[in-house]
């Protein structure tokens, strides 16, 4: 990957993801994938009495897939569950410093994964 196309944030997360690897007991796993490129990131989180106190992840996926993940990580932890299903793609974006719009679809991903973990734990 041509890296200067990339923030400090981007490369900074891509380089020293954070939280990375399965939770032991979490509660809630959730899955997204995006069917153009293939790549796949899966979310654990712990919740407590409504407030994400923990979150994991593992990506199958690009350099901007995984620094979204990394992120969205730190994001997620203090969050409540309706608050975390209002972080954006956008937000994911503004926190990695801004992406380049051909990769603006990584970031999707993450949103996307939020919203899954958090469904499959309300669906519980
Ligand atoms: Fe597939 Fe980044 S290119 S998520």
């Amino acid at each position: 990957m041509s890296e200067s196309r990339y923030s400090r944030a981007v490369l900074e997360h891509f380089h020293t993801p954070r939280n990375m690897g399965a939770m032991e007991n979490p509660s809630a796993v959730g899955n997204a994938g995006n069917p153009q490129c293939g790549d796949v990131i899966r979310l654990y989180v712990r919740i407590k009495q409504g407030v994400i106190v923990d979150a994991k992840a593992k990506v199958l996926g690009c350099p901007v897939a995984i620094a979204a993940a990394s992120v969205l990580t730190e994001i997620l932890r203090g969050k409540t569950l309706k608050e975390a299903m209002q972080i954006s793609n956008g937000d994911i974006s503004e926190a990695l410093g801004g992406l380049p719009p051909e990769k603006l679809s990584c970031s999707v991903l993450a949103e996307a994964v939020v919203r899954d973990a958090i469904g499959q734990y309300g669906g519980r």
